[in-house]
Parts: C-alpha cells; structure tokens; sequence
C-alpha cells in the first residue's frame, strides 16, 4: 500500500511517499481502508524531531494522526465495529498511521462517521474537534454567559473552538487577521481583534475563561486581560508539569523538564492570578461520537480550506506549515 513514511526526522526531504506493508490488525484494532486524512501542524513538527522528548517511535514509521474511512478488517476483541462501517479515528499518537491507503486503529479510538459526512470533512474532525471539546468543556468548564478569549479563532482547532464555545453557552472573543475575520463571524464569534493591527492587552473586556491557540506574545498578552482566579488552557505554548502527569500517563521526569522549561509562563500566569495548564489532546472514540452528534443536529460545521490528493501530501504539509489555513486541510486518497 502506498504510505508516507518518515525514514529521518528534519525537512521534508526526511519523509517520502513510499510501498509498505499493510498493518495487520491486533485484536481490539479495525484494519479501515482509509479514505481521506487530516492534516495538522502536529504533523510536520512531528517530522522535524520536536516531540521526540514524548514520542520516539522506531523509524520508518508511517506519518499521520487522523483518518476516515471504511472497516475491511475487525480483530477477534472487536464488538464495536463491523467490516462495512464508515468510522473517523484520531490514531494513538505513538502508532501514526494515518497518511496510509489502509491503517489499524484500536476500536476504543474510532467513531461511527455522522451519515451525511463525507470521507473529507469526517477526516478533517477528529484531532482538532477533540482539542477543542477536551480544552472548553473539559479543563476551562465553559458555560452558559461566560466571556472566552480564544486566540487563533481561524485555524483547524479554532473552527471547532468557537463553534464549541457557542453551543456552550458563552460569548466568543477571537483574533484573526483580515483574511479570517468573515469566517470567524460566520462560525458564531461576537467579538473579533484583528491581531495584526491591535494589541491583545488592549482589549477593555475581561474574560472568564481563555483558550490559546497561537502561544508566544500572544498568550503573555493574553494573562492581560483575564479576570482574577480564571484559568487559561493553551496547545501551543510550553507544557508544564500538569501536561506529563495527566495527559502523558504521569510520567514523572517529563513533569520536571516542563517544570523547568515553563517557569516564564508559570510565574506571569501568577502575578496575574490566572492559572496555567497546556492541554495534551488525548484520542477518544466516545468524544468523537459526540462531536459526531453535534455534526449530525447542525450545531457544528466542519470547515475545509483546501483537499489535496493524496499524491500531493508534501504539498499539503506544506501549506499547512505555512501557517495560513483557514480550518483544516485534507488528502484525499483514491
Ligand atoms: N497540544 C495539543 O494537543 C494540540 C492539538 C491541536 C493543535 N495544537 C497546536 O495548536 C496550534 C493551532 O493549531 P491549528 O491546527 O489551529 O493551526 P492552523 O490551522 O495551522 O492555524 C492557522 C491559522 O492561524 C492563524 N494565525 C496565525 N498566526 C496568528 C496569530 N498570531 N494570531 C491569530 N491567528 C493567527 C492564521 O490566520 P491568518 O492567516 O489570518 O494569520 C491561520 O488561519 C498549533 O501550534 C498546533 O500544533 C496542539
């Protein structure tokens, strides 16, 4: 089958379109013949080397983290699934495996896709929904009538992130440049900071809750204008000891080197009175069933701003890389 193997981390030049073998389902896994991937940055700092201080898979190893498509083969624990089901799958994140005309994927991982999504826009849903879902409902609580800032509104996570947000119940301020504000208006958000022409401290708002996207100046800014004793998630700053012991299985010399390397924003966060937390997204098959059903009551679009055939993946990780996507980029497979 036709893989996008990573063989040495670095550039693209590490990483190749290649023949492998097929995998061979374990006995919880469904064997899906993929037919469409998402992409997310995730990916190519993957391909870079820059989590190898969380995940060191052996190489070769097949790129990707999330898919849809159809079961062709169950393993012998498999209740959940049969050959035939249409499903979307966020894959473990030390397996990979998505950028692969066929992937295993444990069942516990995989959801039966809404019936009116096609293969693209179920692919575009898993890693990005779940973030969102996971950092808003989850870590920050968000309900009904509170203020969420959320930083980096028209990206793969922040499409779901200010849709979630609303159906939560609260009032939405984002950042976007020109080229994404439309958008963000057209997914729910009330208030938009063009970030390219206004400072985030600024803002004469003070919010409840505040969801980073983008990390950097942007969430230093953003501990300005939070209320006291509220709590900001990110997924693009630095981890903090938190992030090792609930999201990577309480692994404890990990919590030390994030403790560490994120003292800077530890102490701004305190003299703000804000708490701190940078969310590792986990994979959930229930999770995404949910989101499944907010897709199928049309509480929740899925925005793509380009598909790509799978032939063109460097292209896609590319343009990904590039940092302008407007929701979520997809490879299609044949
Ligand atoms: N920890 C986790 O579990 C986890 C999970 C998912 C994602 N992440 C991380 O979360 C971050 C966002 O992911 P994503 O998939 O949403 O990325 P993305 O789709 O690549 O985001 C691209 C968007 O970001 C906007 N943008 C760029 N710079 C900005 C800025 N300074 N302020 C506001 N918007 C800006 C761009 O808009 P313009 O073109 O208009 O500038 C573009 O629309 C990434 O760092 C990713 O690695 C982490």
């Amino acid at each position: 089958m036709r893989a996008y193997v990573l063989d040495r981390y670095g550039g693209a030049d590490g990483s190749r379109l290649t023949d492998v073998a097929a995998p061979v389902p374990g006995n919880g896994d469904i064997r899906v013949n993929v037919r469409a991937a998402g992409l997310n940055p995730v990916d190519f700092k993957f391909r870079q080397g820059k989590l190898r201080v969380i995940h060191r898979p052996k190489l070769p190893f097949v790129l990707g983290n999330e898919l849809a498509g159809e079961v062709v083969a169950v393993g012998s624990d498999v209740r959940r699934f049969r050959v035939g089901d249409r499903v979307f799958a966020r894959v473990a994140k030390d397996r990979g495996g998505a950028f692969a005309e066929q992937a295993c994927v444990d069942q516990v991982y995989a959801a039966l896709m809404p019936p009116d999504l096609d293969f693209a826009a179920a692919a575009a849903v898993p890693l990005a929904g779940l973030t969102a879902l996971q950092a808003l409902r989850d870590e920050l609580r968000v309900g009904p009538g509170q203020k969420v800032f959320i930083s980096g509104g028209a990206g793969g996570v922040g499409t779901f992130a200010i849709q979630i947000a609303k159906w939560l119940g609260a009032h939405v301020t984002t950042t976007a440049s020109s080229r994404g504000e439309a958008l963000v208006r057209s997914l729910g958000a009330d208030e938009v900071v063009d970030y390219t022409s206004q400072d985030i401290s600024a803002v004469k708002d003070r919010f409840d809750a505040g969801f980073d996207l983008i990390g950097g100046n942007t969430l230093d800014q953003m501990f300005d204008i939070m209320k006291p004793d509220t709590k900001i998630v990110s997924v693009a700053a630095l981890p903090e000891p938190q992030t090792a012991i609930k999201d990577l299985d309480g692994r404890y010399g990990l919590a030390a080197l994030f403790w560490i390397i994120s003292t800077k924003i530890r102490s701004r966060a305190h003299r703000a009175k804000v708490s701190y937390r940078y969310l590792f997204m986990h994979p959930s098959g229930a999770e995404l069933a949910a989101l499944g059903e907010l897709i199928e009551q049309a509480k929740l679009k899925v925005v793509i701003d380009r598909t790509f055939p799978f032939e063109k993946i460097v292209e896609a990780l590319a343009y990904v890389e590039s940092g302008r996507a407007k929701g979520k980029v997809v490879v299609t497979m044949s």
